[in-house]
């Protein structure tokens, strides 16, 4: 029997999920169909009960609904606890059990796609939201010599820190302080290229060999991308790598195979432009 998942967000007429996960599908002989669901706000507890009632084995779960996720699952991972927030679930008879698999998508694009290994590295995350505390735990298990969160509301950030707080090589803070400081691999996590904007980062924390990465997707050369290239960073990336490794994390967490993540990323990347 064809086996049911999909996507639940509101809006998602852009979303490339559905896509993603039929080629993953084809690409590794599993039987299942990928669909995408509007739901209305404040009928997520529904929408996905029904989905459960026809069959529907998992779910991926994005934008207003990874804190009503959170609530729903029964079960939660580390990641998803840390992140206090899910992006995906799966359903098995009564249980819901949820996972983040952002921030392993992202440190898997950048060591793997990308070839920047994290260990030994100055990595900077902008943003203290969702994104970005998605992003730590993932961050941190790769070993980097140092990782700072900078956020433009630093109690935001310092409750960021309080969670962390064993970590040794984990430093948060404002903008300022990051005056005179350079970094190897600079994120921007927070939303401010959704509204075009730029996130006040000084421009010294680029050097040549630093990788800007952009964690939104096919929005082109942001403003922070902008600021990063004028500022002699040589690599600059966006979110599209992320994208199809979370996905790929997801399915393999569904399926149990592992789907080859290149061609897809090739597929949709977006020149930079
Ligand atoms: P998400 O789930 O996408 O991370 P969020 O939880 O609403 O969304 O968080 C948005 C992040 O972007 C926050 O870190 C926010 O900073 P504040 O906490 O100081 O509000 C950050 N952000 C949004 N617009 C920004 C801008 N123009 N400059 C700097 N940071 C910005």
């Amino acid at each position: 029997m064809t086996d049911k998942y999909a996507l639940i967000g509101r809006p998602l007429s852009h979303t490339k999920s559905p896509l993603i996960h039929s080629r993953f599908a084809e690409a590794t002989n599993q039987d299942l169909v990928y669909t995408a669901i509007e739901a209305p706000v404040g009928a997520f507890a529904e929408t996905v009960d029904a989905f459960r009632r026809e069959g529907g084995r998992g779910m991926n779960v994005t934008a207003p609904f990874k804190l009503d996720a959170y609530d729903y699952a029964t079960a939660r991972s580390e990641r998803a606890r840390l992140a206090g927030a899910v992006n995906a679930m799966r359903f098995d008879g009564e249980r819901v059990e949820a996972e983040n698999f952002d921030g392993v998508g992202l440190v898997n694009d950048i060591q793997r796609n990308l070839g920047y290994a994290l260990k030994g590295r100055r990595v900077l995350i902008l943003g203290a939201g969702g994104a970005a505390r998605g992003a730590v735990l993932p961050m941190l298990d790769a070993n980097p010599a140092l990782l700072v969160v900078a956020n433009r509301n630093v109690g935001r950030a310092m409750v960021l820190g309080e969670q962390f707080a064993g970590a040794p090589n984990f430093t948060t803070g404002g903008y300022d302080d990051l005056r005179g400081e350079f970094f190897d691999i600079v994120l921007n996590a927070t939303s401010a290229s959704l509204h075009g904007e730029l996130p006040p980062v000084p421009a010294d924390v680029f050097t040549a060999e630093t990788l800007a990465y952009e964690l939104a997707y096919g929005k082109g050369l942001t403003p922070f991308l902008r600021l990063a290239r004028d500022a002699g960073a040589r690599r600059l990336a966006d979110g599209v790598g992320m994208l199809v490794e979370q996905a790929a994390e997801a399915f393999a967490w569904w399926r149990g195979v592992r789907p080859d993540t290149k061609p897809l990323i090739d597929q949709l990347t977006v020149p930079l432009a």
